[in-house]
């Protein structure tokens, strides 16, 4: 198996707004450089601009809507993200959720620009289902563990590898990725010992006093 792949949400947390969110970018980058592991954040719309404009690394919109040019008010349009330098976008994180209607429209919009696609699920069946529509990743977080500090891979590890055997019958070009509660080595690495291909992670690092000595821990047995 190759190195996994790390997607840093930002969500709304202070410490990823504003310049915030460049100087985390920045740690990621150095961490990944480093080690050779794909690093991806997914700062505030308002600063994927500002990010992927100052730090060389693939930046994230934490969301995406299934529209086009034109009439749509505080929507989230996919060129103007990709135009702002976003590669890819989140969807349905548990946070943001949506319709199985506007996930295939978000998804369709991401592939219509060339956006990696994330879907977003919080348990076995959804994640089954999201395969279904084919996006790039799908990233399994059970809500209950998000924030939490506990790890899905320590607490539900039959909710990863029961997703990862999902996703595997369904349709194997799909990624599975897993998220909540991970912050150190040993979650990570739990992570891929159930098959996963990575982790969608937040607090553990974007909170963190030091996010380069943070995200160094995290990979420290990839
Ligand atoms: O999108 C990542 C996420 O919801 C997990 O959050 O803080 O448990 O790493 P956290």
């Amino acid at each position: 198996m190759g190195l996994p792949f790390i997607v840093l949400n930002y969500k709304t947390y202070l410490q990823g707004t504003g310049q915030g969110a460049v100087e985390i970018a920045k740690a990621c980058k150095t961490v990944s450089e480093e080690s050779g592991i794909e690093i991806a954040v997914a700062p505030q719309l308002s600063d994927i601009y500002r990010v992927a404009s100052e730090v060389e690394l693939p930046v994230f919109s934490q969301h995406l809507d299934g529209i086009g040019a034109g009439s749509f008010t505080g929507h989230v349009f996919g060129k103007a993200i990709k135009e702002a330098g976003a590669v890819g976008t989140l969807i349905n994180h548990s946070e943001r959720r949506l319709t199985l209607a506007e996930i295939e429209a978000s998804l369709k919009a991401a592939k219509e620009f060339g956006l990696r696609s994330i879907i977003c699920t919080n348990n076995v069946p959804t994640t089954a289902a999201a395969a279904a529509l084919g996006p790039d990743y799908v990233a399994i977080e059970p809500p209950e563990l998000i924030g939490s500090g506990i790890p899905v891979s320590k607490a539900d590890p039959e909710v990863v590898s029961g997703s990862v055997e999902a996703v595997a019958k369904i349709d194997p070009s799909v990624k599975v990725l897993c998220g909540a509660g991970i912050s150190k080595g040993e979650d990570l690495r739990a992570a891929l010992d159930l098959g996963s291909q990575g982790v969608l992670l937040a607090s553990g690092i974007v909170k963190a006093t030091d996010p380069k000595a943070a995200l160094e821990d995290l990979i420290r047995l990839v």
